[in-house]
């Protein structure tokens, strides 16, 4: 079985242009996997709390040490990491909310960018802990950024990714989307995702 997670943050639910570039996406790569099975992360549906000392503190206690509160805390984390690491492939549909991801997508890396389960400093600097595997971003935006020298989004989420392991990732942009040509731009992104091969 071949697992795809899809990590979805548009506040627009079903409705907004990056959950239906994932749905496009999702079609591509489950009909090129028999027995594929995809995990949806909504992460409107079910937001995760902003990143605090009570979730620092439940993280850097041992285990075993946890009080109740911390042991909620820590669960909601691992699930997130195990999500993660079933997964064969990630996709992320990260729309462009104030020239960053939406603050739903952060607390979800928040959770997941954890010292010592998915990364570790060593002498030669931070190393990922996570299994290298195939990551989609699905970027969609208003304006334009990209040939500008001006898209901040992106590059963080490759920086975030890298830092945990991931450095398989793949970027699919439909930028200009309130611009007036929202729909060659879609078409445009739709057919990458088409050009794109899955193993
Ligand atoms: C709260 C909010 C903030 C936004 N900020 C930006 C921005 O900084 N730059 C931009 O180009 N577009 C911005 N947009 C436009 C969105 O990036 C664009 O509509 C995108 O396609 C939204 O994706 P979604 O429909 O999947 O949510 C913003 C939209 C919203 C709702």
């Amino acid at each position: 079985m071949s697992q795809l997670l899809f990590v979805k943050s548009s506040v627009f639910g079903d409705g907004g242009q990056s959950s239906k570039l994932a749905d496009h996406f999702i079609q591509r790569w489950t009909a090129s996997h028999a027995d594929a099975q995809v995990v949806v992360r909504d992460l409107v549906d079910q937001p995760i709390a902003h990143f605090d000392l009570n979730a620092i503190s439940a993280l850097s206690t041992e285990a075993a040490e946890r009080s109740p509160d911390q042991q909620e805390i820590a669960a909601l984390s691992d699930t997130l990491i195990g999500e993660v690491q079933r997964a064969d492939a990630i996709v992320i549909a990260a729309p462009m909310y104030n020239f960053a991801v939406p603050s739903q997508l952060k607390a979800w890396f928040d959770q997941i960018a954890r010292n010592g389960v998915t990364f570790r400093y060593t002498e030669n600097g931070p190393e990922g802990l996570l299994d290298n595997k195939p990551v989609y971003i699905l970027a969609t935006r208003g304006g334009q950024y990209h040939e500008a020298g001006l898209d901040y989004q992106v590059p963080w989420l490759k920086l975030i990714l890298g830092f945990v392991g991931l450095n398989n990732v793949e970027v699919i942009l439909a930028e200009g989307l309130n611009m007036g040509d929202a729909e060659q731009s879609i078409q445009a992104a739709q057919s990458a995702i088409n050009a794109l091969s899955f193993n």
